[in-house]
Parts: structure tokens; sequence; C-alpha cells
């Protein structure tokens, strides 16, 4: 595991390796089937049905919603404790004092139509009830980050309408505080004040000003330390001042901490209870604040933290090593990650969801590069389909770290993050993850049952050529008459009653909802 300087210099030379493989690839979207149909004018208000929120904490949410602008918002039965801008759809205020639950109906009215939709706030200790939503700059920005590119980065949600689809968090990865022995004077400086605060560096003049900023898109803000020392770009790390960094964080209004192992293998045992050790502390210091901050805890998957990682506070954890690492074999390597992480579906459920990382399409940065370079992906449209499929039917948090500016980011590349069905499977509220109905050389079944009884079924094609895949209502356990809805086509098929049998593409998939008649 990575516990020194050296692993992470090591980390980071592969990832250049991988990008610079990367570039022998074709443009992101070039000549791949867009399946998916463009959104009505009319108004569509996608995002969760429920939304956990702790007594009296800082309540803001922007209602995701595709159509026309402009869009008059309403919410019935908001508890008075929030206000909702009817321009933005935006709410704010503080959650209400009371546990328990408060639902509120949507309304979104424009020149086309109108849509309603119901949303439950629950008030207690549960955050994250379905997995968090966004976008995180490592695969773009690496240790280019700063103020600048995170503001474009919520500008850019908005802009392409992801923030429409529930992309909600805006997250700063590593290399956004000092780095001890830098030779830029920009990550230079004092790591931390004189009461031992830490210092953002010369790339981030005012971190408030820049959650203020971020939240005034409507999104959330995302900020991210070590345990360790150094984080894994070597920059400093919370060792031994996670009180004062949790409180900093919250002082500065971020939302949710990614918490990565690094080199806290230097300072801490190779025992469960070491791996544990960390985390617990953290978590506990999290529930102490009075805002709501969003744990993700990084840390390769050791110790089966899917089987401990919600104990100790934890949202969602990484279940495996670095995707954007990955030696690709016969298969790109998003498909062994997601065979791994498809392992621990009994571990995850509201407020508690395995990550098996970022999603890595459109264009991608360069590591080791001063400036900005990006490359497209190397997969081909099928294998996208694939991968987003995967991520929606194992309920992972759903983070692009692609590049977000207009150019790069193709309608290829949008249209495989943003369509509501697929996402509304990883954002059922149900929050529970698919099982592995399949998993031969050449086939591989996902089933997520979803909250109104009926199930996602994804069929993966391994091989390489097309190949019909058949599953029965004995292997998903169903009886009786389903209604097919292909979901990247947005489109019914007929009703079947004993199996299901499709054609599906070379390292794609067929992506259904079979709904009960
Ligand atoms: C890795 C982590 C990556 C990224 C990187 C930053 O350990 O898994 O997701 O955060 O560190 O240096």
């Amino acid at each position: 595991m990575k516990t020194n300087l050296r692993i992470a210099a090591i980390l980071t030379i592969a990832t250049l390796v991988f990008v610079v493989h990367l570039g022998a690839a074709p443009a992101a979207g070039l000549g791949q089937a867009i399946l998916t149909p463009k959104p009505p004018l009319e108004p569509r208000i996608n995002g969760p049905s429920v939304y956990g929120g702790r007594p009296g904490h800082p309540f803001f949410y922007r209602i995701p919603c595709t159509g026309q602008r402009p869009i008059d918002f309403s919410a019935t039965g908001l508890p008075g404790s929030l206000k909702l801008d009817r321009q933005t759809g935006i709410i704010t205020g503080s959650t209400p004092n009371q546990r328990g639950n408060y639902v509120v109906t949507f309304g979104a009215k424009n020149a086309r139509g109108s849509a309603r939709r119901s949303f439950k706030i629950v008030v207690g200790d549960m955050l994250a009830l379905t997995p968090p939503m966004g976008w995180s700059d490592w695969y773009t920005r690496y240790n280019r980050v700063t103020d600048a590119l995170m503001r474009q980065a919520a500008e850019a949600m908005l802009a392409s309408g992801m923030a429409d689809f529930g992309y909600q968090y805006v997250n700063i990865d590593d290399c956004w505080m000092v780095k001890p022995g830098a030779k830029d004077p920009e990550l230079d400086g004092p790591p931390r004040d004189a009461s031992g605060a830490i210092q953002p560096n010369h790339r981030f003049p005012d971190m408030r000003a820049l959650t203020d900023y971020i939240h005034s898109k409507g999104l959330k803000a995302g900020i991210y330390t070590s345990p360790g020392p150094l984080t894994c770009a070597g920059f400093v790390g919370s060792y031994q001042h996670e009180q004062i960094d949790a409180r900093t964080f919250a002082e500065w209004g971020f939302d949710l901490l990614k918490y990565d192992w690094c080199s806290y293998g230097t300072v801490g045992g190779k025992t469960l209870e070491d791996y544990q050790k960390p985390y617990k502390l953290m978590g506990a210091i999290l529930r102490g604040l009075d805002r709501d901050i969003v744990f993700n805890l990084c840390q390769y998957g050791m110790g089966q933290v899917s089987k401990w990682g919600g104990e100790v506070g934890g949202n969602s954890w990484r279940t495996t090593d670095d995707l954007g690492l990955r030696k690709e074999t016969k298969l790109p390597g998003f498909y062994s990650i997601g065979f791994k992480n498809a392992l621990h579906a009994e571990d995850a459920g509201p407020g508690r969801w395995n990550d098996p990382d970022y999603i890595l399409i459109g264009y991608l940065g360069n590591a080791f590069k001063s400036e900005e370079s990006p490359e497209p992906t190397a997969l081909n449209g099928d294998e996208q389909y694939s991968y987003m499929s995967m991520w929606a039917l194992m309920a992972a948090p759903l983070f692009f770290s692609g590049d977000l500016r207009m150019q790069y980011l193709d309608d290829f590349t949008l249209n495989v993050l943003c369509n509501a069905e697929v996402i509304a499977v990883d954002q059922d509220a149900l929050g529970k993850q698919a099982r592995i109905v399949r998993h031969t050389d050449d086939e591989f079944v996902l089933a997520k049952p979803l909250e109104d009884a009926s199930l996602a079924v994804g069929l993966f094609n391994l091989t390489e050529s097309s190949k019909p895949i058949t599953v029965t209502w004995r292997d998903l356990g169903l009886r009786g008459g389903h209604r097919v809805r292909n979901l990247w086509r947005q489109k019914d098929g007929g009703t079947v009653d004993s199996q299901y049998s499709t054609r599906v593409n070379r390292h794609g998939v067929v992506l259904v909802r079979l709904i009960p008649q």
C-alpha cells in the first residue's frame, strides 16, 4: 500500500503512463451512437427523492430540473426554516431542529408545461441517503488545481446541464495545501498559521470566498486531506491536526471530505484496529461539527473497509486502488474495479456506499505536464455505456473527473453522464447495490431492486464480438409479466414473462428496468 512518498512518486509516474497511453485515442465521442434522446423542453425534476440532514445545520439544495428556462419553481410543505428561490430553484436555510421526515412537493413550471415531484427530507443523523454525485478535479487538474479553475468547474456544471441531472458536489482533490520543499513558489509557504490552522497554497487565496461562490450556484464544495503527515502527492496532511483541520474545513464552508490514507502507514500499524483508527477519529470529529460534511474514506479497500466504513462514520469508501492507475488487460480497467466492487453489495445501503472511484471518460488530464493537455479517453462508446451502467447498478457515488470545459465535454460524454433514467437507478431511495446474478468469462449480469418493486438489470458482454445474453426469471427471482424499459434508449419494449434475451455489443451493455405488470 501507499505508505510513503516514494510510492506516491511511483503512483504519479504510473498515472503519467496511463494518461500517455490515452494519447493515441480518437476523440471521446467520435463515431459513437448517442442512444439517449435529449430531455424535453417541458420541466423534468431529477435528483433523489430522499435527502438526509442533521437537525439545525445549514441546508441548501438546488432542485435539479431540465427544461427550457425560465422555470418557476415551487416547494409545497417546505419546513419554515427553509426558503426557496423560485427563479433558481435553490433552497437555503437550516434543517429543522425537530428530527423526523418532512415531505415536500417540488413543482416546476415553464412556457411548455409543468412537473411535480415528492422530496422527503429526513432530519436525523444520516447524510448521503443516496450516493453523492458531482465532479472531482483530480484526473483533469492534478497539482495544477487553482481557485479560478474550481470556480470555472462550478460554472461548467451549470452550463453543461450536469447540475440539472443531480451532479452537485464540486470537489477539490489533492494539492490545494502547501507542499514542503516545493520548488514552485506558488506551492511553498508556511503550512499552518500560529494557531496551527492549515493554510492553503498561493493558488487558493480565500477558501471561504471559493465555497461561497460554489454555494451561490446552488452547488456544494468538497475538500481533501490525508490522516498522514503528507498527502499522496506530498502536500501537507492532517496528522495530529485532525480537530483543527475539520473545524477549519467547516468554517471554510465545505460539505464533503475525502480522507485519503496516503502516508498514514508511516505513523500507524497494519492491524484492523490501525486501519480503522484514523477514520474513527475523523468520523467522530465530523459528527460533532455544526455542519453536515459527507465523509468519503479513501484507503483502497484495506481491512475489508466495506464491513466497517459505515460504523466509523463513513458515507462512502473506496473499495479498490486507483482506477486511473489500473493496468488494462483484455478488458479496460474499469471492469476489474467494477467486478471487485460488486462483491461488496451487501455492505451498501442508504448513507453508506461502496466507492469504485471516479468516472474517467471524456477528456482527461496529465499529471506531469505543467500546462493543460487534455486527451480523449481510450474507451469506445460501448465501454463507456458499460462503465456508467455498472456504476449506477452498484449505487456508486457518481463523480465525473474528466474535463468539464465546454470544448472538451462533447455530446457523447454528456449523453453517457446525463441520462435521467440511468441516474435514477443509482439514486433510487431503496439504496440497494446490485447483486451479481452471473459472472463468467463471457458475461456479467447485475440486478438492482428498486423502490417501486421494479428491477434494474445490466447484461454486460465481456467477449470480443457481439452475442446474445439471456436471463431467466429464475436467475432474477421474478414471477409473471414484466414490461421491459430500455434505459439508455429510454424506450419501452414489450412485456416478457419468463426470461429476457437480448443481443449485446462487444464490451457493451444492455441496461433495462423490468417493471411488474
Ligand atoms: C490517491 C487517491 C486518488 C487521488 C490521489 C491524490 O491515493 O486514490 O483518488 O486522490 O491520491 O494524490
